[in-house]
Protein backbone atom coordinates (compact mmCIF):
# COMPACT_ATOMS: atom_id res chain seq x y z
CA UNK A 1 0.00 0.00 0.00
CA UNK A 2 1.10 3.39 -0.55
CA UNK A 3 1.01 6.41 1.93
CA UNK A 4 -1.42 9.19 1.18
CA UNK A 5 0.23 11.53 -1.17
CA UNK A 6 -1.67 14.61 0.33
CA UNK A 7 -1.64 15.64 4.27
CA UNK A 8 1.92 17.82 4.17
CA UNK A 9 -0.03 20.98 3.86
CA UNK A 10 -2.43 22.73 5.55
CA UNK A 11 -4.44 25.93 7.04
CA UNK A 12 -5.39 26.28 10.87
CA UNK A 13 -7.06 29.01 12.97
CA UNK A 14 -5.17 30.89 15.49
CA UNK A 15 -7.79 30.22 18.33
CA UNK A 16 -8.17 34.14 19.59
CA UNK A 17 -11.62 34.44 19.74
CA UNK A 18 -12.80 30.74 20.66
CA UNK A 19 -16.51 30.54 22.81
CA UNK A 20 -19.31 28.35 23.42
CA UNK A 21 -21.96 30.82 22.25
CA UNK A 22 -24.22 28.88 20.55
CA UNK A 23 -25.59 24.92 20.19
CA UNK A 24 -25.26 23.48 16.76
CA UNK A 25 -24.32 19.96 18.07
CA UNK A 26 -24.83 17.87 20.74
CA UNK A 27 -21.34 18.42 22.13
CA UNK A 28 -22.02 22.57 22.49
CA UNK A 29 -22.91 23.64 26.11
CA UNK A 30 -22.58 27.70 26.49
CA UNK A 31 -22.06 26.71 30.51
CA UNK A 32 -19.04 24.49 29.76
CA UNK A 33 -17.02 27.17 28.21
CA UNK A 34 -13.05 26.39 27.32
CA UNK A 35 -10.16 27.47 28.94
CA UNK A 36 -8.71 29.91 26.72
CA UNK A 37 -5.09 29.79 27.77
CA UNK A 38 -5.55 25.66 27.86
CA UNK A 39 -7.26 26.03 24.10
CA UNK A 40 -4.32 28.18 23.28
CA UNK A 41 -1.58 25.60 24.31
CA UNK A 42 -3.29 22.80 22.78
CA UNK A 43 -3.81 24.60 19.58
CA UNK A 44 -0.27 25.53 19.46
CA UNK A 45 1.23 21.84 20.62
CA UNK A 46 -0.76 20.57 17.19
CA UNK A 47 1.04 23.01 14.85
CA UNK A 48 4.43 22.23 16.81
CA UNK A 49 3.56 18.56 16.53
CA UNK A 50 2.25 18.59 12.99
CA UNK A 51 5.23 21.25 11.90
CA UNK A 52 7.71 18.53 13.06
CA UNK A 53 6.31 15.91 11.18
CA UNK A 54 7.08 17.78 8.35
CA UNK A 55 3.66 19.63 7.67
CA UNK A 56 3.83 23.05 6.15
CA UNK A 57 0.92 24.55 8.49
CA UNK A 58 -0.19 28.22 7.47
CA UNK A 59 -2.26 30.05 9.90
CA UNK A 60 -5.32 32.52 9.56
CA UNK A 61 -6.42 34.93 12.20
CA UNK A 62 -10.07 34.47 13.75
CA UNK A 63 -12.40 36.46 13.30
CA UNK A 64 -13.93 38.28 16.30
CA UNK A 65 -17.81 37.73 15.25
CA UNK A 66 -17.07 33.95 14.26
CA UNK A 67 -16.16 31.54 17.65
CA UNK A 68 -16.24 27.98 15.69
CA UNK A 69 -13.97 29.63 12.79
CA UNK A 70 -11.02 27.92 14.88
CA UNK A 71 -12.35 24.71 13.27
CA UNK A 72 -10.84 25.02 9.97
CA UNK A 73 -11.91 22.21 8.02
CA UNK A 74 -15.40 23.96 7.40
CA UNK A 75 -13.73 26.71 5.56
CA UNK A 76 -13.79 25.20 2.14
CA UNK A 77 -12.46 22.11 0.03
CA UNK A 78 -9.40 23.49 -1.28
CA UNK A 79 -7.90 21.91 -4.11
CA UNK A 80 -4.01 21.97 -5.62
CA UNK A 81 -2.53 20.99 -8.66
CA UNK A 82 -0.79 17.75 -8.83
CA UNK A 83 2.65 20.01 -9.42
CA UNK A 84 1.22 21.45 -5.99
CA UNK A 85 0.58 24.81 -6.39
CA UNK A 86 -2.66 25.97 -5.41
CA UNK A 87 -5.38 25.24 -7.52
CA UNK A 88 -9.54 26.30 -6.47
CA UNK A 89 -11.29 26.20 -3.36
CA UNK A 90 -15.31 25.45 -2.53
CA UNK A 91 -16.11 27.71 -0.22
CA UNK A 92 -18.30 26.13 2.43
CA UNK A 93 -22.09 27.38 2.70
CA UNK A 94 -22.59 26.60 6.15
CA UNK A 95 -25.88 24.78 7.79
CA UNK A 96 -25.84 27.79 10.20
CA UNK A 97 -26.01 31.46 10.11
CA UNK A 98 -23.86 31.51 13.03
CA UNK A 99 -20.93 30.25 10.62
CA UNK A 100 -21.86 31.81 7.55
CA UNK A 101 -19.63 35.06 8.71
CA UNK A 102 -16.15 32.79 8.14
CA UNK A 103 -16.49 32.83 4.41
CA UNK A 104 -15.84 36.35 4.25
CA UNK A 105 -12.27 35.90 5.80
CA UNK A 106 -11.83 32.52 4.30
CA UNK A 107 -12.42 33.69 0.49
CA UNK A 108 -9.94 36.75 0.23
CA UNK A 109 -7.27 34.10 2.37
CA UNK A 110 -7.97 31.41 -0.20
CA UNK A 111 -7.65 34.11 -2.66
CA UNK A 112 -4.37 35.68 -1.87
CA UNK A 113 -2.36 32.39 -1.81
CA UNK A 114 -3.70 31.10 -5.48
CA UNK A 115 -6.93 29.38 -4.97
CA UNK A 116 -9.65 30.19 -7.79
CA UNK A 117 -12.69 30.87 -5.64
CA UNK A 118 -15.67 28.76 -6.13
CA UNK A 119 -19.19 27.96 -4.50
CA UNK A 120 -22.27 26.05 -4.56
CA UNK A 121 -24.26 28.22 -2.58
CA UNK A 122 -23.75 31.67 -0.19
CA UNK A 123 -26.12 33.37 2.35
CA UNK A 124 -28.79 30.61 2.36
CA UNK A 125 -29.13 30.86 -1.19
CA UNK A 126 -28.61 27.56 -3.04
CA UNK A 127 -27.28 23.89 -1.11
CA UNK A 128 -25.22 23.72 1.71
CA UNK A 129 -21.48 21.76 2.08
CA UNK A 130 -19.32 22.00 4.80
CA UNK A 131 -15.67 20.93 3.62
CA UNK A 132 -15.89 18.12 7.12
CA UNK A 133 -18.08 16.60 4.69
CA UNK A 134 -15.40 15.55 1.79
CA UNK A 135 -12.53 13.41 1.26
CA UNK A 136 -10.98 12.49 -1.89
CA UNK A 137 -11.13 8.64 -1.74
CA UNK A 138 -10.50 5.94 -4.56
CA UNK A 139 -12.27 6.88 -7.60
CA UNK A 140 -14.78 9.98 -6.06
CA UNK A 141 -14.85 12.46 -3.87
CA UNK A 142 -16.68 10.70 -1.25
CA UNK A 143 -19.10 13.58 0.74
CA UNK A 144 -20.96 12.52 4.09
CA UNK A 145 -24.56 14.98 3.07
CA UNK A 146 -27.85 14.88 5.58
CA UNK A 147 -26.78 16.55 8.65
CA UNK A 148 -24.67 20.08 7.20
CA UNK A 149 -24.49 19.24 3.37
CA UNK A 150 -27.61 19.05 1.04
CA UNK A 151 -27.93 16.42 -1.05
CA UNK A 152 -28.54 18.63 -3.87
CA UNK A 153 -25.28 19.87 -3.14
CA UNK A 154 -23.49 17.07 -4.58
CA UNK A 155 -24.53 17.28 -7.83
CA UNK A 156 -23.03 21.18 -7.66
CA UNK A 157 -19.68 19.96 -6.38
CA UNK A 158 -19.51 17.39 -9.27
CA UNK A 159 -20.27 19.71 -11.50
CA UNK A 160 -18.33 22.50 -9.97
CA UNK A 161 -15.10 20.12 -9.50
CA UNK A 162 -15.38 17.81 -12.45
CA UNK A 163 -15.16 14.61 -10.23
CA UNK A 164 -17.51 12.04 -9.41
CA UNK A 165 -19.29 12.31 -5.89
CA UNK A 166 -20.37 9.71 -4.06
CA UNK A 167 -22.32 10.51 -1.08
CA UNK A 168 -23.01 8.78 1.94
CA UNK A 169 -26.11 9.88 4.16
CA UNK A 170 -25.15 10.61 7.35
CA UNK A 171 -28.29 9.98 9.87
CA UNK A 172 -26.37 10.09 13.38
CA UNK A 173 -26.76 13.19 15.34
CA UNK A 174 -23.01 13.64 17.24
CA UNK A 175 -21.19 12.43 13.56
CA UNK A 176 -22.66 15.33 11.64
CA UNK A 177 -19.31 15.56 9.30
CA UNK A 178 -17.90 13.07 7.31
CA UNK A 179 -14.81 13.73 9.34
CA UNK A 180 -16.18 12.28 12.61
CA UNK A 181 -16.93 9.08 10.93
CA UNK A 182 -14.33 8.73 8.28
CA UNK A 183 -10.43 8.95 8.25
CA UNK A 184 -8.07 7.88 5.16
CA UNK A 185 -5.18 6.48 6.19
CA UNK A 186 -3.47 5.40 3.20
CA UNK A 187 -4.37 4.20 -0.08
CA UNK A 188 -6.00 0.87 0.67
CA UNK A 189 -6.79 1.52 4.40
CA UNK A 190 -9.28 3.94 6.35
CA UNK A 191 -10.96 4.31 9.50
CA UNK A 192 -14.89 3.88 9.30
CA UNK A 193 -17.98 4.27 11.77
CA UNK A 194 -20.99 2.36 10.17
CA UNK A 195 -23.06 3.74 13.21
CA UNK A 196 -22.58 7.25 12.00
CA UNK A 197 -24.71 6.71 8.23
CA UNK A 198 -27.87 4.50 7.20
CA UNK A 199 -27.57 1.50 6.15
CA UNK A 200 -27.24 1.67 2.59
CA UNK A 201 -24.18 3.77 2.79
CA UNK A 202 -22.43 2.46 5.67
CA UNK A 203 -22.28 -0.47 3.33
CA UNK A 204 -21.30 1.69 0.60
CA UNK A 205 -18.68 3.26 2.10
CA UNK A 206 -17.19 0.00 3.89
CA UNK A 207 -17.34 -1.50 -0.25
CA UNK A 208 -15.45 1.03 -1.06
CA UNK A 209 -12.40 0.81 1.56
CA UNK A 210 -10.18 -2.35 0.80
CA UNK A 211 -8.92 -2.48 4.51
CA UNK A 212 -11.36 -0.85 6.79
CA UNK A 213 -10.40 -0.35 10.60
CA UNK A 214 -14.18 -0.32 11.71
CA UNK A 215 -14.75 1.50 14.51
CA UNK A 216 -18.04 1.21 16.99
CA UNK A 217 -20.12 4.38 17.79
CA UNK A 218 -18.54 4.73 21.51
CA UNK A 219 -14.62 4.87 20.12
CA UNK A 220 -16.41 7.08 17.30
CA UNK A 221 -17.30 9.16 19.79
CA UNK A 222 -13.61 9.62 21.36
CA UNK A 223 -13.02 11.71 18.24
CA UNK A 224 -10.68 8.89 16.66
CA UNK A 225 -11.64 9.26 13.50
CA UNK A 226 -11.02 12.75 13.56
CA UNK A 227 -7.23 12.30 13.20
CA UNK A 228 -4.56 13.48 10.62
CA UNK A 229 -2.33 11.53 8.82
CA UNK A 230 1.13 12.61 8.03
CA UNK A 231 2.88 10.40 5.69
CA UNK A 232 2.69 6.85 8.30
CA UNK A 233 1.95 8.89 11.42
CA UNK A 234 -1.63 9.64 12.89
CA UNK A 235 -2.22 12.53 14.80
CA UNK A 236 -4.32 11.77 17.11
CA UNK A 237 -7.36 13.14 20.07
CA UNK A 238 -7.75 9.84 21.14
CA UNK A 239 -6.76 6.12 20.53
CA UNK A 240 -8.68 2.96 21.51
CA UNK A 241 -6.32 -0.08 22.65
CA UNK A 242 -7.80 -1.84 19.56
CA UNK A 243 -7.67 1.16 17.58
CA UNK A 244 -3.93 1.33 18.53
CA UNK A 245 -3.06 -2.32 18.18
CA UNK A 246 -4.71 -2.10 14.79
CA UNK A 247 -2.54 1.03 13.47
CA UNK A 248 0.69 -0.40 14.51
CA UNK A 249 0.19 -3.78 12.97
CA UNK A 250 -0.08 -1.79 9.54
CA UNK A 251 3.13 0.12 10.63
CA UNK A 252 1.63 3.75 11.56
CA UNK A 253 3.15 5.63 14.38
CA UNK A 254 0.67 6.99 16.68
CA UNK A 255 0.94 10.66 17.97
CA UNK A 256 -1.58 11.27 20.89
CA UNK A 257 -2.56 14.96 21.43
CA UNK A 258 -5.16 16.37 24.26
CA UNK A 259 -7.52 18.62 22.60
CA UNK A 260 -10.01 18.73 25.33
CA UNK A 261 -10.86 22.36 24.87
CA UNK A 262 -12.02 21.69 21.37
CA UNK A 263 -13.83 18.65 21.72
CA UNK A 264 -16.03 21.25 24.10
CA UNK A 265 -17.08 22.63 20.33
CA UNK A 266 -17.55 19.30 18.73
CA UNK A 267 -14.06 19.24 16.87
CA UNK A 268 -10.96 17.98 17.13
CA UNK A 269 -7.30 17.76 14.95
CA UNK A 270 -9.03 16.88 12.04
CA UNK A 271 -11.51 20.07 12.60
CA UNK A 272 -8.84 22.30 13.17
CA UNK A 273 -7.14 21.23 10.01
CA UNK A 274 -7.60 21.45 6.54
CA UNK A 275 -5.57 20.50 3.94
CA UNK A 276 -4.51 22.06 1.24
CA UNK A 277 -2.64 19.45 -0.89
CA UNK A 278 -5.29 17.14 -2.55
CA UNK A 279 -4.62 17.64 -5.75
CA UNK A 280 -7.33 16.60 -9.16
CA UNK A 281 -5.57 14.05 -11.07
CA UNK A 282 -3.50 12.66 -8.66
CA UNK A 283 -5.76 11.89 -5.36
CA UNK A 284 -8.71 12.77 -7.51
CA UNK A 285 -9.43 11.35 -10.83
CA UNK A 286 -11.15 13.97 -13.06
CA UNK A 287 -14.46 12.89 -14.62
CA UNK A 288 -15.66 14.68 -17.42
CA UNK A 289 -19.15 16.34 -16.55
CA UNK A 290 -19.07 15.28 -13.18
CA UNK A 291 -20.91 12.47 -12.01
CA UNK A 292 -23.19 11.22 -8.84
CA UNK A 293 -23.27 8.42 -7.37
CA UNK A 294 -25.80 7.94 -4.24
CA UNK A 295 -27.13 4.79 -2.13
CA UNK A 296 -30.81 3.77 -3.16
CA UNK A 297 -33.77 5.34 -1.41
CA UNK A 298 -34.98 3.20 1.55
N1 LIG B 1 -18.90 23.71 16.43
C1 LIG B 1 -18.54 23.36 15.08
C2 LIG B 1 -19.79 23.12 14.26
O1 LIG B 1 -20.71 22.54 14.78
C3 LIG B 1 -17.64 22.16 15.09
C4 LIG B 1 -17.13 21.84 13.73
C5 LIG B 1 -16.38 20.56 13.68
N2 LIG B 1 -15.70 20.46 12.46
C6 LIG B 1 -15.59 19.36 11.72
N3 LIG B 1 -14.90 19.42 10.62
N4 LIG B 1 -16.20 18.24 12.05
O2 LIG B 1 -19.86 23.49 13.11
Amino acid sequence: MAELAWGRWYAAVEPTAYRIDYVINPFMDPADQPDPTRARDQWDAMVATLRALGARVDVLPQRADSPDMVYAMNLGLALSRPDGAADRVVLSHMRYTERRAERRSAGPWFADRGFALRRVGADGVGPCFEAGDAFAWGDALVVGYGPRTDELGLKALATELGVRVRGVRITHPAMYHLDLAFCPLDDRRAIVCPAAFDDASAQELLALVPEPLVIDETEALTFCANSVVVGRTVVMPACPPRVRAQLEAWGFDVVLLDLGEFHKGGGSVRCLTNPLDVAIGRDLPAAAGGEVVVPPLQ
